[in-house]
C-alpha cells in the first residue's frame, strides 16, 4: 500500500535518495508516485513532480532534473489509492495554498470531511479528492495564528483520527516533521552527518543504513535540514523523549529476482529451502513457548487474507496433533471474540509484513486486557514486532509478490511445528517438516511446472474454479481460491467437501472445473465421495493428491507429506497461478487493486 521516504542531507541532492527509497517500496503494491523537495532557487518555494503509473523504471536523474536543485530534503511516497481515484492530482505530496508545506501521509484519516468542508469555507484552495490534503491547510492556518511549525503540527496531530502516519516539509523554517498516529514511521540515521531517512518501511533505507531510532504511536520527529544537525524527536503530546539508535542486525534476503522473470516465480522456487529455514528455530524457545500454549486458557490465531488461512488451518493442526482447542479467527472479524480475552489468555498473530492494520487492531484490543501477544512474522522491526510480547520469524526472507507463497509455506511449517512442540513431539514434528521440505525440493523441477502450465492452458478461458477440501485441507482450499484470484482474476470459490451438496453444486455444469485436495489421511475416502458428485454433474476434476484416481480429469501429483499436506498441496495450485496469470496477460507480481503491505482498515 502506500509508502513514505524522506531524506535530509547536508548540501543538495536530496531527491534521487527518495526515489530509490520508493522503488524499494515497489513490492507494496501502489498505482501513482511523487516527489517534493525545497527548490534552492524558485519562485515557488516547494518543488513537486507526480504521476500516475510505476517508479520502477523511472530515470531518478531526470526526475531530479525536474525538481531543480534542493536545499538537501525530499519527501516522497507512494499512493494506493482510497479517497479519490488514482489521479495525478490525488497522488502525494500535496501541498498548502502559499506552497511552502508539503506533505505526504499513510493510512486514513476518518474525520477528515469535516475539517475539509470547514477549510473550503474559509477560503482554502483543496486540488484532490484525498482526507490528507488537508493537513497542510490546517498547518498553513496554525502558522497564519502565530503558532511555530512544531506547535502547528502537533495541534493538527491531535485532532486527526484513524490510523494514519505523515511527513510534512516545510520551507519556511527548514523542518520535516514525521508524526506517527498508528502507521509505521521509523527515523533512520545516516552514516554521513546530518544524514537522516524517515521511511514508512525499513526496506525504505536499508541499503543506506541499519541504525533506526523508532517512532512511537503519538510521537513526532522534528528533522531540520539545511546542514544542521538534525534536532529529533520533539514529541507530540508531552515533552522531548530521548530515543535510542537501535541497529537492526536483519537482512531481508535476496531482494532481485534471481534470474527468474517475476518475483512470484522466484519465491515459489525458494521454497526449496524456506520450509527447513523456518523450522530453524531455537528449541528451548518452541518449547517454551508450547508450554505457554498448553498453558493458556484460550488460544486465538488471528491473521488477515492468506495468513488467515493459516490460522485456521492451525485450529485443526493444534486439535489433531496436539489435541488442544486453539481458536483461528480473521482479524476483521476478531472484536466479536474480544470477551474471551484475559491476562491468561494467549494470542497468536501471523503476518508476513506485520504491519496489517486489522492485525494490529486486534493486538490492540488483546493488550490492555492483559492477554499474551506472540507473533509469527517475517519482518524484523515491523509494528506487529514491537507490539508483541513475543515473536518468532519465519526466515523466509523478503517476499515481493503481492500474492503470499513462501510466507505462507513457511507461516505453516512453524504453525506444524509449534503444534507438534505443544504435544511434547518436537523432534517428530522436525522431521515431519524436514522430510516435506526434501518432497518439495523434489516436487519443484522444471518438467512439473511444464506440467502445471499444461492445465493452466486447459483453465485460461474460465471464468470459476471451484476448490474443495477437508480437515486441515478445507482452509488449504480457500486459500487456493485467493491465489488463483489474485493472481489470474478468474472468479475461484474455496470450500469443506462436505458442504458441496449444500449449495455448491447448484453451480457444476458441464466443464466446471474443480480442484480436489485430497490428502492421504481420514478424510481421503470422503473427498474422492464429493470429486465424483462433481463429476457426475459434468465437472472437469483435478486431483491434487499424492495417488491417481480413475475420476480425475487431471491428476496433480504431490507428495505424501502426512501433517504437512497443506504445504505440498497449495505449491503447485500457486504455480498454476503463476502460469495463469502469464496466459492471461496479468503481471503476476503486482494484481491489480491490490498491495503487500494493506495498512487501512
Ligand atoms: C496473500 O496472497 C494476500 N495478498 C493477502 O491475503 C495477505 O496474506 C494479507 O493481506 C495479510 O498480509 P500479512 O501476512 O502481511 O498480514
Amino acid at each position: 500500500m502506500c509508502g513514505i521516504v524522506a531524506y535530509i542531507r547536508k548540501g543538495s541532492g536530496a531527491s534521487s535518495r527518495v526515489i530509490e527509497g520508493l522503488k524499494k517500496l515497489e513490492y507494496r503494491g501502489y498505482d501513482s508516485w511523487g516527489i517534493a523537495t525545497v527548490a534552492e532557487e524558485s519562485s515557488a518555494p516547494v518543488a513537486v513532480v507526480k504521476k500516475v503509473g510505476k517508479i520502477g523504471s523511472v530515470d531518478s536523474s531526470r526526475v531530479s532534473r525536474a525538481l531543480g536543485r534542493d536545499r538537501g530534503v525530499a519527501i516522497g511516497h507512494t499512493r494506493w489509492a482510497t479517497h479519490g481515484g488514482i489521479t495525478q492530482k490525488n497522488a502525494h505530496p500535496h501541498v498548502d495554498c502559499s506552497g511552502r508545506l508539503a506533505v505526504v501521509h499513510n493510512g486514513i484519516i476518518e474525520n477528515y470531511q469535516g475539517f475539509r468542508d470547514r477549510l473550503i469555507k474559509r477560503g482554502h484552495r483543496l486540488l484532490s479528492e484525498t482526507d490528507t490534503e488537508i493537513i497542510p491547510h490546517l498547518v498553513e492556518e496554525g502558522m497564519s495564528a502565530g503558532r511555530s511549525f512544531r506547535d502547528a503540527v502537533l495541534e493538527v496531530s491531535r485532532q486527526l483520527e484513524g490510523r494514519s502516519a505523515f511527513v510534512l516539509m516545510d520551507a519556511g523554517s527548514g523542518q520535516i516533521a514525521a508524526v506517527r498516529l498508528g502507521a509505521p514511521l521509523i527515523v533512520g540515521v545516516g552514516k554521513e552527518p546530518g544524514e537522516m531517512y524517515v521511511s514508512s518501511d525499513i526496506a525504505g533505507f536499508l541499503d543506506y543504513t541499519n541504525r533506526v531510532m523508532y517512532i512511537d504511536d503519538g510521537q513526532a520527529a522534528f528533522l531540520h535540514f539545511d546542514g544542521t544537525r538534525p534536532k529529533f524527536f520533539e514529541i507530540a503530546f508531552g515533552e522531548s523523549v530521548y530515543k535510542r539508535i537501535v541497529t537492526v542486525d536483519w537482512k531481508r534476503g535476496e531482494v532481485g529476482k534471481s534470474g527468474y522473470d517475476h518475483f512470484l516465480m522466484k519465491e515459489i522456487m525458494e521454497q526449496k529451502h524456506t520450509i527447513a529455514d523456518a523450522i530453524n528455530q531455537d528449541d528451548k524457545r518452541i518449547l517454551e513457548i508450547a508450554g505457554s500454549i498448553r498453558h493458556a486458557s484460550v488460544v486465538f490465531l488471528v491473521g488477515s487474507g492468506t495468513a488467515g488461512r493459516v490460522c485456521a488451518a492451525g485450529e485443526y493442526l493444534f486439535s489433531t496433533i496436539a489435541k488442544k482447542h486453539v481458536n483461528a479467527e480473521v482479524a476483521s472479524e476478531f472484536r466479536n471474540y474480544k470477551h474471551y480475552l484475559t491476562n491468561k489468555a494467549l494470542m497468536i498473530a501471523i503476518s508476513q509484513s506485520g504491519e496489517t492494520t486489522d492485525v494490529l487492531e486486534v493486538i490492540d484490543i488483546a493488550k490492555p486486557r492483559g492477554a499474551k501477544v506472540l507473533s509469527l512474522l517475517n519482518v524484523f522491526g515491523s509494528t506487529m514486532m514491537r507490539m508483541s510480547d513475543d515473536f518468532l520469524m519465519i526466515n523466509a526472507g523478503a517476499e515481493h509478490a503481492v500474492a503470499s507463497t513462501k510466507a505462507t509455506t513457511a507461516q505453516l511449517s512453524l504453525v506444524t511445528l509449534l503444534a507438534y512442540a505443544t504435544a511434547g513431539r518436537l523432534d517428530e514434528g522436525k522431521r515431519l517438516l524436514l522430510n516435506a521440505a526434501a518432497q518439495v525440493n523434489d516436487m519443484l523441477n522444471p518438467r512439473y511446472e511444464e506440467y502445471i502450465k499444461k492445465l493452466a492452458r486447459k483453465l485460461k478461458n474460465k471464468h470459476d474454479i471451484m476448490i474443495i477440501g477437508r480437515g486441515v485441507n478445507y482452509p488449504m482450499a480457500e486459500e487456493a481460491a485467493i491465489k488463483l484470484t489474485e493472481t489470474s482474476y478468474i472468479h475461484a470459490h474455496g470450500f469443506a467437501g462436505g458442504e458441496l451438496k449444500h449449495g455448491p453444486l447448484a453451480l457444476v455444469e458441464k466443464g466446471t472445473p474443480c480442484i480436489a485436495l485430497i490428502a492421504n489421511d481420514d478424510t481421503k475416502a470422503e473427498m474422492l465421495s464429493n470429486a465424483i458428485e462433481v463429476k457426475a454433474r459434468g465437472g472437469y476434476v483435478i486431483g491434487v493428491s499424492p495417488e491417481n484416481n480413475k475420476i480425475f480429469d487431471y491428476w496433480i501429483r504431490v507428495p505424501d507429506a502426512g501433517n504437512a499436506s497443506p504445504i505440498a498441496n497449495i505449491i503447485p495450485i500457486q504455480m498454476l497461478g503463476y502460469h495463469l496469470a502469464l496466459l492471461r496477460g496479468i503481471n503476476p507480481d503486482y494484481p491489480r487493486n491490490l498491495a503487500k503491505s494493506v495498512t487501512v482498515k
